[in-house]
């Protein structure tokens, strides 16, 4: 493993992503990114998961869970902030840990982040596709929680690849307005759902533990923390809220997306942290309103169901809010597909400019100016993960994917502290080490609670990237060999740089 360890430094990142006709326009101000990052973070989560874990595991106090999660982000989040203001490059956590923790561990992340935006870009998909179902009363085997493929999955993930092939300028503008449209919704769930909550549907609060049933039942279904205690397979409970607040820890992911255009910021001294803090305050007041409306509109009991938040409204006989909630998720969830799928890119773009993977893959095409390989290899494996594998086992493997790489970023904050105090950083993570420190146990805290089988998957999914980083990453590593940037392929042109990321719209 010798050279494994190897750091890039944090002025050859930057010095990489600064190449003459390159470098991203900074002109996102605080509400832009706002924007952009309530943009990225509601989806399948809120529209989806809400029901399924308030029906297995947490009742009416699922809202405690997406408390519980939207703290735990938030300690990751003011990490996020200080890291990308100080190493302001694509690529997210995997860039910041090869500035801090070396090579192998940033090659990990970055293998990591593969769950996050490749699976989660299929796990949101499939919600897409429930949502549809529901709007357009689809027959079940072509689209919802229960086709097998989806192939309503399938073509959205494979439209919009085609849409990112060709340059996401399009796409970039319905971004803003998909955005409001989407927040409205979520408003018109609060608000008009309000008005319908029975009372008697909060009692009990926290249901009281249970033994598991149906799909839960078994170790592998358990939280590890509880398998390894011994304890017997159990819903519900105070520790069904926490092993809750692990899965809809997913309705939270996006804000670190939000950290990666700390390039684009026009002030990222100012704008980055308000845009991360920010996008993570709103959505969780709006996450926790909504979760319990929607557990003060029915029982619990009754929200196992790939569309929970339009089920609700259709079992009270609100239809026409039904429709329009449908609606508003299938063009919301749709700008979180997108997002994934350009962050995806550009994470492994920044993989293969370090020649982790072969740098062929980051070819850019001559005339649409993107990474047509990356673009199509990710097309081709998100859809087909979207097609056959059931959500909420992808969204878990998404959530410990990325409390993995939030971790590494809490970590990476230390360590840069200790190694480069003398580093200009636009941002300070307040209260050093307490602030990373709770960020690392908190993260922890969320991994022990996710379902063993779910651990496997994901110990088996990391060895696989320890091999392949080992039989080609280190001994083709840029880095190893000088790093020297005229061997480099080819950097997106300067209209594709531009068009990485969706500029909502009202941007200057
Ligand atoms: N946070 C995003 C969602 O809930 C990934 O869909």
């Amino acid at each position: 493993m010798a050279g494994a360890w190897r750091v890039k430094s944090v002025e050859q990142s930057i010095l990489e992503t600064d190449e003459p006709g390159h470098q991203l326009k900074r002109n996102l101000r605080t509400r832009d990114l706002i924007v952009f990052g309530v943009g990225v973070i509601i989806g399948t989560g809120i529209f989806v998961l809400t029901g399924k874990q308030a029906a297995l595991n947490a009742g009416p106090a699922v809202v405690l869970s997406f408390l519980i999660a939207g703290v735990t982000c938030a300690f990751a989040a003011l990490c996020y902030a200080e890291l990308a203001s100080s190493v302001p490059v694509a690529g997210s956590a995997y860039t910041f840990a090869y500035a801090t923790l070396g090579e192998v561990v940033a090659w990990i992340i970055g293998w990591d982040l593969l769950l996050e935006l490749m699976l989660g870009a299929a796990v949101v998909a499939h919600g897409w596709s429930a949502y549809l179902q529901s709007l357009l009363h689809l027959p079940t085997w072509l689209a919802g929680d229960t086709a097998r493929p989806d192939f309503a999955a399938i073509a959205i993930v494979l439209v919009l690849s085609l849409l990112l092939v060709r340059g996401s300028k399009t796409a970039s503008r319905f971004t803003g307005v998909l955005v409001a449209v989407k927040i409205a919704v979520v408003l018109l769930v609060i608000v008009v759902g309000a008005m319908h909550i029975d009372l008697a549907n909060y009692t009990p609060f926290i249901p009281p533990a249970e033994p598991a049933q149906g799909a839960a039942v078994g170790i592998m279904h358990q939280p590890i923390v509880q398998a390894f205690l011994g304890l017997e397979p159990r819903s519900f409970g105070i520790f069904g809220v926490v092993a809750a607040s692990s899965v809809v820890f997913f309705a939270f992911i996006g804000f670190d997306i939000v950290a990666t255009t700390a390039e684009e910021s026009a002030n990222p001294q100012r704008d980055m942290p308000r845009a991360i803090l920010g996008s993570l305050a709103i959505c969780t007041v709006l996450y926790m309103a909504v979760a319990a409306v929607l557990t003060g509109m029915v029982p619990y009991a009754d929200l196992n169901t790939g569309a929970p938040l339009a089920e609700a409204f259709d079992a009270l006989g609100i239809t026409w809010a039904a429709r329009i909630i449908a609606l508003g998720a299938v063009a919301g969830i749709t700008t979180v597909i997108l997002v994934l799928l350009l962050g995806q890119s550009r994470v492994l773009f920044a993989m293969a400019r370090d020649h982790l993977l072969p740098p062929a893959l980051a070819k850019v095409h001559p005339r649409f100016g993107t990474p047509l390989r990356i673009n199509v290899l990710v097309a081709l494996a998100v859809s087909a993960l979207a097609g056959v594998v059931p959500l909420s086992q992808l969204a878990e493997l998404v959530s410990l994917g990325t409390l993995l790489a939030f971790v590494v970023v809490c970590v990476g904050v230390l360590v840069l502290r200790r190694t480069r105090p003398e580093l200009p950083r636009a941002f300070r993570t307040p209260w050093v080490p307490l602030v990373p420190v709770l960020g690392v146990l908190a993260c922890l805290w969320l991994m022990i609670n996710l379902p063993l089988n779910t651990w496997l998957l994901f110990l088996v999914w990391m060895a696989v990237g320890l091999v392949i980083y080992l039989a080609y990453g280190r001994r083709h590593s840029r880095l190893a060999a000088g790093g020297d940037l005229a061997d480099s392929p080819p950097d997106l042109p300067e209209e594709a740089a531009d068009a990485e990321l969706p500029v909502p719209a009202g941007s200057p």
